[in-house]
C-alpha cells in the first residue's frame, strides 16, 4: 500500500508547529516535513544551535532529523506547492480591536494562510487546521480555497480539523504518547479519504484506538471544550481554596479526598494563584463569545464564571499580601519567586505572576524577581505593558540568585511551581530578611509547619493562617 501523504508543510513555526513537526519527522521517516514561518528570525533560530523554544527532548529530535526529512524555511509559496498536506498552525490570539474585542479569537493569520494556499497551490491539497479556532472556521477556509478552484481545475481541497492537545513543558511526551488524536472531516467520500490520509500519518506511532474521528464541527468544538473543562477544574478548586482559608479546611486534603473518586479523578486539582498561559483564557473567552453569538446567554455566563474566578483569585492573593504586610507595601522590598506561567517553561504569556506583580506595583512595592528560565527583558516588557516603563524602572529589580532577591525583603511570594523552590535553604532566607518575615505560597509548594518552625509568618493558598 502506497502511503498517501509523503510531503507535509506546516505554516507557523511556533510552540505547536515546531514540536509537532519534529515528532512527525521523527516517527515518519517516509515523510518530508517542512515548517515555514513569515518570521525569518524565528526560522533562522530553528536552523541554528539554539532553538527558539525550550521543550525537554525537542532539541535531540530536531538535531537528528533536521536536514534529513525535517526542514525549516521562510519560502512559504514553495512549501505550499510541494506539500500533499498542509498544517495551519499559526497563532489565534484574542482580538484586541473591533467586533468581539477582548473575547473573540483573531482569525486574520489563519485567513492569510488560507489565502496563501489558494494563491500558490498547483494541485490537490489536504489542509489541516491545527490552530485552535471557533466552530465553523473550516467553512471560511474552504470558501477561500474553493474560490481558487474556479480558475484552476487541477485544484481540489479538503479541510480537516486536527486540534492539538499538547501542554507546554511536556510537549514531546504529550506528542509521542497522546491520550488521543482528534481528526474531524467533511461527511463525504472525499472527506473520509482525507481523514484516512491523516489517520495514516498518526498511525505510524499512535495506536489506532486512540485516534478519534468526528465531523469537522465536533472536532473544532471539542478543542474549546477540552480547554474550558480543564480551566474550569482549576477555577473550581481555586474557589474552594477561598473557602478553606476562611474555615480551616485544607485545600490539598479536600482535593485529595474529592479526587479519589474515579469519576472525578485526581489530576488538575492543584489550587494556585490562578491559571495562566496563552490558551486557557483565550479559548474560554472564545467559547463564551461563541455562546453569545448563538444567543445562548446562560451558557455564556456559565463559562465566563471560569474567567471571573481566575481574575478574582489573582486579585485575592495580591490583596492578601498587602493585608498581611500590615496594609502597606509601599517602599517595601518583596521577593517574587517565579514569573513563568508554569514550571519548566520560559513562557510568560498570561502568567498570573504578571497580574499579581501589577497589583503590588500599584501599591508601590519594590519587587525583586527571580525566575530560573525567564529573561530580564521578558519580565520587564510584560510588566511595562500592564503598568508603565517608568514604574518598571522604578519598582522592579531582576535577580539571577534567589537568595539575593530575598535579602532584606519583608516577604517572599511564590508564583510559579518550579521544583527548585522546594529545595532552597529557607532558614538562610529567613535570617537574611526583615522581621517579621512573611512567606506567601501561591503554589502549595512548601510545608506550612516547617516554614512556621523556621519563623516565617506563612500564608498558603487554601490553608487557614
Ligand atoms: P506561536 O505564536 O508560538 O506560533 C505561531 C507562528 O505562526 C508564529 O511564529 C507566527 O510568526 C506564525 N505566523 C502567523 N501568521 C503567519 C502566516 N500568515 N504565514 C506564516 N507564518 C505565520 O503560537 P502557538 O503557541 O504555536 O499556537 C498556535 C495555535 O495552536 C494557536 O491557535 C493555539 O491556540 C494553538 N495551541 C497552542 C498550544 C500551546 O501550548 N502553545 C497548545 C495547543 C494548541
Ligand atoms: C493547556 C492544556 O493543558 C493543553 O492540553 C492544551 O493543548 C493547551 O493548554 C493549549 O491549548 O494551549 P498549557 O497551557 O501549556 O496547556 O499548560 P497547563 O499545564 O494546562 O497549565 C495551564 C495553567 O494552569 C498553568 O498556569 C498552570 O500552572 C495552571 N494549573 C494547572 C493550575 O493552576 N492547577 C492545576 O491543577 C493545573
Amino acid at each position: 500500500h502506497k502511503k498517501v501523504v509523503r510531503r507535509i508543510t506546516c505554516v507557523g513555526a511556533g510552540y505547536v508547529g515546531g514540536p509537532t513537526c519534529a515528532m512527525i519527522a521523527n516517527k515518519c521517516p517516509h515523510i518530508t516535513v517542512t515548517v515555514v514561518d513569515m518570521n525569518q528570525a524565528k526560522i533562522d533560530e530553528w536552523n541554528s544551535d539554539s532553538l527558539p523554544i525550550f521543550e525537554p527532548g525537542l532539541e535531540e529530535i530536531v538535531m537528528k532529523c533536521r536536514g534529513t526529512n525535517l526542514f525549516f524555511s521562510s519560502d512559504v509559496p514553495q512549501a505550499i506547492r510541494d506539500a500533499d498536506l498542509i498544517f495551519i498552525s499559526v497563532n489565534t490570539p484574542t482580538k484586541m480591536y473591533g467586533k468581539g474585542k477582548g473575547m473573540a479569537p483573531d482569525l486574520k493569520y489563519v485567513e492569510s494562510v488560507a489565502r496563501s494556499i489558494a494563491e500558490h497551490a498547483e494541485g490537490p491539497k489536504i489542509v489541516v487546521e491545527k490552530s485552535t479556532v471557533p466552530v465553523k472556521a473550516a467553512e471560511s477556509i474552504l470558501s477561500i480555497l474553493r474560490d481558487a478552484q474556479r480558475t484552476n481545475n487541477n485544484l481540489t481541497f479538503q479541510v480537516l480539523s486536527n486540534p492539538e492537545f499538547l501542554a507546554e513543558g511536556t510537549a514531546m511526551r504529550d506528542l509521542s504518547n497522546p491520550d488521543r488524536v482528534l481528526i474531524g472531516g467533511e461527511d463525504s467520500e472525499e472527506g473520509a479519504k482525507a481523514v484516512a490520509a491523516l489517520v495514516e500519518v498518526y498511525e505510524s506511532w499512535v495506536p489506532r484506538e486512540r485516534i478519534i474521528t468526528t465531523n469537522t464541527w465536533s472536532s473544532e468544538l471539542s478543542k474549546l471544550v477540552a480547554n474550558a473543562f480543564l480551566a474550569q477544574r482549576i477555577s473550581s478548586i481555586n474557589s474552594v481554596s477561598a473557602i478553606c482559608e476562611a474555615t480551616g479546611a485544607d485545600v490539598s486534603e479536600v482535593a485529595h479526598a474529592v479526587g479519589f473518586d474515579t469519576r472525578i479523578g485526581n489530576k488538575f486539582l492543584n489550587a494556585s494563584v490562578g491559571f495562566g498561559g496563552s490558551c486557557f483564557q483565550k479559548d474560554v473567552l472564545s467559547l463564551v463569545y461563541l455562546c453569545e453569538s448563538l444567543h445562548l446567554n446562560k451558557a455564556a455566563e456559565y463559562w465566563h464564571g471560569v474567567i471571573e474566578i481566575n481574575n478574582w483569585q489573582r486579585r485575592r492573593f495580591a490583596d492578601k499580601i498587602v493585608a498581611e504586610l500590615f496594609n502597606t507595601v509601599a517602599g517595601k522590598k518583596i521577593a517574587v519567586f517565579g514569573f513563568a506561567f508554569k514550571k519548566n517553561t520560559g513562557d510568560t504569556r498570561e502568567s498570573s505572576a504578571i497580574h499579581v506583580c501589577k497589583h503590588l506595583m500599584e501599591e508601590q512595592a519594590n519587587l525583586h524577581i527571580y525566575d530560573p528560565k525567564v529573561t530580564e527583558s521578558q519580565m520587564r516588557s510584560e510588566l511595562a505593558i500592564e503598568s508603565s516603563e517608568k514604574n518598571v524602572t522604578k519598582l522592579v529589580t531582576v535577580h539571577s540568585d534567589p537568595y539575593e532577591a530575598a535579602k532584606d525583603a519583608h516577604a517572599v511570594v511564590i508564583l510559579t511551581e518550579w521544583d527548585e523552590f522546594k529545595t532552597y535553604d529557607y532558614s538562610r532566607i529567613f535570617n537574611s530578611m526583615v522581621h517579621p518575615a512573611a512567606l506567601f505560597d501561591g503554589r502549595l509548594l512548601l510545608k506550612k509547619k516547617e516554614m512556621e518552625s523556621i519563623g516565617f509568618r506563612f500564608f498558603g493558598i487554601g490553608t487557614a493562617p
